[in-house]
């Protein structure tokens, strides 16, 4: 859309040059920042208007660690190749079977949790995800979707720590969201794909 010379707006821009960040500097976001990237999660489409999903934010560098470690170990997908990768320049779990932790050192896990018996907890966990990582590029702050949120909340430690920190068992980790400073420069985007759209007058 660019080379067509079309003027965007800020909003349409941020949608754009937002990328998955996988390479983050230790340091922590600010309460701030937390609070308004919280407000735009908040904020997002929600099934039937239930507003069920809750976001826990975890800035404890040590269980980010031992819980990253376990949601790698979920990881049993397919490994890149050299035609087929997901990021050259950030390279996923998929790309570099070396890469110690899934949240990749991120200095702040956020965990989507929904109702484990309702038909949309999945869809309304991934359009808060959505919400609060455009905000987060919008303040200038890096992020990435991590998925395996189940693995890594059934494992015993993630039992134990929904326990304690006082979430209801009912509710299901449906997705991570990782937030923090990029240690190094955005990485471009992969082309897009042709005839990805049809539209029908
Ligand atoms: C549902 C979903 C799950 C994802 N899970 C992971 C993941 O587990 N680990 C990871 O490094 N990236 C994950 N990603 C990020 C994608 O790899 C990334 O969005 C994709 O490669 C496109 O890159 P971009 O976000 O920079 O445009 C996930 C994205 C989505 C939408």
């Amino acid at each position: 859309m660019l080379e067509r010379g079309i003027v965007m707006n800020a909003a349409i821009q941020n949608m754009l040059e937002r990328r998955s960040i996988r390479k983050y500097r230790p340091d922590q976001i600010s309460d701030e920042d937390l609070n308004i990237i919280l407000e735009a999660g908040l904020y997002a489409p929600n099934a039937g208007g239930r507003q069920s999903p809750i976001f826990v934010v975890c800035r404890n560098a040590e269980i980010n660690a031992a819980l990253g470690k376990i949601n790698k170990a979920a990881f049993h997908g397919r490994m890149s190749t050299e035609n087929a990768y997901i990021s050259k320049e950030q390279p996923s779990i998929a790309d570099d079977a070396d890469i110690a932790s899934g949240f990749y050192g991120a200095p702040v896990v956020i965990t989507l949790f929904a109702s484990e018996n309702f038909l949309y907890s999945e869809a309304d966990c991934c359009v808060a995800a959505q919400n609060i990582m455009l905000a987060a590029h919008s303040l200038g702050i890096g992020s990435c979707m991590v998925a395996r949120a189940w693995d890594t909340f059934s494992s015993e430690l993630g039992r134990r720590l929904q326990e304690e920190w006082d979430i209801d068992k009912g509710m299901e980790a449906k997705i991570h969201v990782i937030l923090g400073y990029a240690d190094s420069a955005r990485p471009s985007a992969k082309p897009r794909k042709g005839n990805r759209v049809r539209v029908v007058n």
